[in-house]
């Protein structure tokens, strides 16, 4: 697989001043009231990338883990935010940290790049870490998404891999998310529009409760 290829060598060392619109854009704000009504502070965001979110929440009260497999993010997110606490994991695997132990865990779009079964394994292996009431946010993409075009293979409905750039995408549509947070409460979810590097994106929104 050359996911991890792509993030390292292509996406975060092309990126230009320009195309960084999206640190910006911290979708949680909006939410503010929900996510810092959490009484456990400690908090994970997976696939932080640049940090944007991480930041918003340490400055929001939390003790933040910003996790990426992505070295080249973390050290320029480092760089932005010396304080920052990385970490450099891969979200395909185990997560190395004890059940119960988190009262929030982020995941901004950074979960579709896998297919239906790991996706499924991911929610719960954040379901076993987070503690009874605690907080799982964060946006996946939206099937309303049409960027899927003839360099795009389909493996399974919704995951492709891109030949262009030799890595894996996927999109959700209503059925297959209810499917994803069949165990959870469901705080938010809502179909919602961004801008990445200039270009709308259709993501899913959500607060799922444990
Ligand atoms: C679209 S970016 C989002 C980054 C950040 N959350 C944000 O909102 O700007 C997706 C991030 O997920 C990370 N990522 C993708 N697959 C991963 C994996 N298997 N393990 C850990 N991080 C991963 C990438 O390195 C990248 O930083």
């Amino acid at each position: 697989m050359g996911d991890k290829k792509y993030w390292e060598e292509i996406y975060y060392k092309n990126l230009k001043e320009s195309e960084k619109d999206f640190l910006k854009d911290v979708w949680m704000v909006k939410y503010k009231n929900i996510i810092c009504n959490v009484k456990n502070k400690k908090a994970l965001d997976l696939g932080c990338g640049l940090g944007q979110d991480s930041i918003w929440l340490v400055q929001n009260g939390f003790d933040v883990t910003s996790c990426d497999f992505s070295k080249k993010a973390l050290k320029k997110f480092k760089k932005i935010y010396p304080k920052a606490k990385i970490m450099n994991i891969d979200i395909t695997n185990d997560l190395p940290f004890e059940e119960n132990l988190l009262g929030l865990v982020n995941a901004n779009l950074s979960l579709h790049y896998f297919d239906f079964k790991k996706t499924i394994e991911i929610f719960d292996e954040i379901y076993n870490i987070l503690e009874k009431g605690g907080l799982f946010i964060g946006r996946m993409n939206s099937d309303k998404n049409n960027y899927i075009n003839e360099n795009y293979v389909e493996l399974e409905k919704n995951f492709y891999y891109d030949k262009l750039n030799d890595q894996h995408k996927r999109l959700f549509n209503k059925e297959q998310f209810d499917l994803l947070t069949k165990k959870w409460k469901i705080i938010i979810l809502k179909e919602d529009e961004t801008i990445r590097k200039g270009r709308k994106k259709y993501t899913w929104e959500f607060i799922l409760q444990k």
